[in-house]
Formats: C-alpha cells, sequence, structure tokens
C-alpha cells in the first residue's frame, strides 16, 4: 500500500503498470472512511490487477461553505482501515494539485440533476463531475466502484461517462447498513448519540414502506412516509420521491413498467441524511 500525494507521480505509476497490462480498479472517496468504502474496496481488489483508492474532499461539491468545513476528516484512521484490503496506491492530493487553476466546466446533466439532491444541492452534482472526472483522467481506471446510497450520484456519474465517451466500467455497489438498519455514512459520525439512535427510523420506515406498496397507491405512500419520519422530533424529511432508476423522472403508478426507487433525504439537526430502497 504506497501512499502517494501528486498527480505526477500517480499517472507515471499507473502507465507503468497499463504497459505491464494490468486492469486498474478505482475507488474514490472523501476519507471517513466506514465499511461501505471498504466494501467497494474489497471488490475493486478481487476483480482488478491494480487497485488505486483516492481521498480527497473536493470543495467544488459543498454548497455550504460549513458543511465542507465540518466534514470529517481522519486520514490516520483511514489508512490503517484501508491496510486490511491491501489496495496497491492510496492516492491523497492536496487541493491546488487537483484544481491548480479553477474548474470552470458546467455540466449538464439535464433532468438528472434537477430533482432530489441537484435540486436542493444547487452546483453539487457539478462539483463532483469536476472532480471525478479528473480523477479518471489521472487514475484511467477500467472499472470504478461507487456505493448505491448515492443513487443519483451513480446516475450522474454514468451520463457523465456517456458524455465524455470515456472507457471505464462505473461499478454500483449496494448499500451497507449499520446493525439497525441506518445506511452507512461519513456523515454519521457527526451525529450526537440521541440523533444516531433515533435516525434508523429512518431505514426502518423505509422498509416498511415496500411492504405497504401493495395497500397504498404512490401518493399515499409518499405522504405516509413524511409523516411517519417526521413524528419522531429529530428528524425532518427534506424530500421523499419515489422516481424511475435511471432517467430519476417521478414515479406516478405501480403499474409503470420501470424498476422504482424511493429516495429520501432527512435533516438530522445540523446533518443530512440520504437513503433509497428499491420498490
Ligand atoms: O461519494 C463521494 O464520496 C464523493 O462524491 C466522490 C465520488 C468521492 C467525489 O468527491
Amino acid at each position: 500500500m504506497e501512499i502517494i500525494r501528486l498527480v505526477a507521480e500517480t499517472k507515471a505509476k499507473i502507465s507503468k503498470f497499463k504497459e505491464e497490462g494490468k486492469s486498474i480498479g478505482f475507488v474514490p472517496t472523501m476519507g471517513a472512511l466506514h465499511q461501505g468504502h471498504l466494501s467497494l474496496t474489497e471488490q475493486s481488489v478481487k476483480n482488478n490487477d491494480i487497485t488505486i483508492v483516492s481521498i480527497f474532499v473536493n470543495p467544488t461539491q459543498f454548497n455550504n461553505p460549513n458543511d465542507l468545513k465540518t466534514y470529517p476528516r481522519c486520514i490516520e484512521d483511514d489508512l490503517e482501515k484501508l491496510s486490511k484490503y491491501n489496495p496497491d496506491i492510496i492516492f491523497i492530493p492536496e487541493v491546488e494539485e487537483i484544481y491548480p487553476e479553477p474548474d470552470t466546466r458546467v455540466f449538464n446533466f439535464g433532468q438528472l440533476d434537477t430533482v432530489m439532491e441537484g435540486k436542493n444541492r444547487p452546483g453539487h452534482f457539478n462539483g463532483v463531475a469536476q472532480v471525478v472526472s479528473k480523477l479518471f483522467d489521472i487514475v484511467t481506471p477500467d472499472n470504478s466502484y461507487f456505493g448505491q446510497k448515492d443513487f443519483q450520484q451513480v446516475a450522474v456519474i454514468k451520463q457523465m461517462v456517456k458524455d465524455l465517451k470515456l472507457s471505464v466500467n462505473i461499478v454500483p455497489c449496494p448499500i451497507i447498513r449499520e446493525e439497525d438498519g441506518l445506511a452507512m455514512s461519513s456523515r454519521n459520525m457527526l451525529l450526537s448519540d440521541v440523533q444516531r439512535k433515533n435516525a434508523s427510523k429512518i431505514s426502518e420506515t423505509l422498509f416498511k414502506a415496500r411492504n405497504l406498496a401493495a395497500e397504498l397507491n404512490v401518493t399515499q405512500l409518499k405522504n405516509w412516509v413524511v409523516e411517519e419520519i417526521n413524528k419522531n422530533p429529530y428528524l425532518s424529511v427534506e424530500y421523499f420521491e419515489i422516481v424511475d432508476d435511471t432517467t430519476l423522472t417521478q414515479i406516478n403508478s405501480w403499474d409503470e413498467d420501470n424498476v422504482k426507487v424511493g429516495c429520501i433525504t432527512v435533516q438530522v439537526g445540523k446533518i443530512r441524511l440520504i437513503d433509497n430502497v428499491t420498490f
């Protein structure tokens, strides 16, 4: 496990691996690693000759400066966790390495960026596309691994790969949950004990909603989920949408012939948590 901080050094290493005909797996992260990130790393190590994990808190994807400031950073702890999976390179660049000058690119993802997280965090996915495209350019991976908790992010990145005609294969990986069902997230560590305890109500309600879909229509179910979660004084639903898994357009009826995903964002005090379930 080699730690590299410079773009040029990373590129040189990778071009050597490529000359040797080795496949490259890539796991981009912002650190504060949990079992979700480690499961991506494990899969990459299993399915590629070389695995690179990046740890970079990308400033351009934070539309809220306080969120960027408080985003958890714990590199030593991250490195210890990663060492158990033995990826080949951990790429930990400084902001100036990734953005020697400001990135002024504006991506157009249409509908994918105007709903849910895109609507509620303007500029967020543009920042994600900026950094992921730069990282792909440096790492030139064959396969790149992303958690399905960030369901909309996966859709946006797949679209970006298509638009930029990149040859990387995007591998979505299942949500990893805590024992009580809460989707693992780096932000969970920012919750107080009482907030953390109550946050399990989010996944609990989504799982119940899956069963209730046989009895309630789409609108009734959406209202039920929002009311149920908002009953808890620690939780406040920002949105709950049930969407087509590819276009992210809203579903109006269970009869529609597509894969339906219920996506939620809940404010727990100052912390925003997201989760989703497939119906
Ligand atoms: O999902 C994340 O942690 C980030 O959005 C990503 C993909 C590493 C880009 O900064």
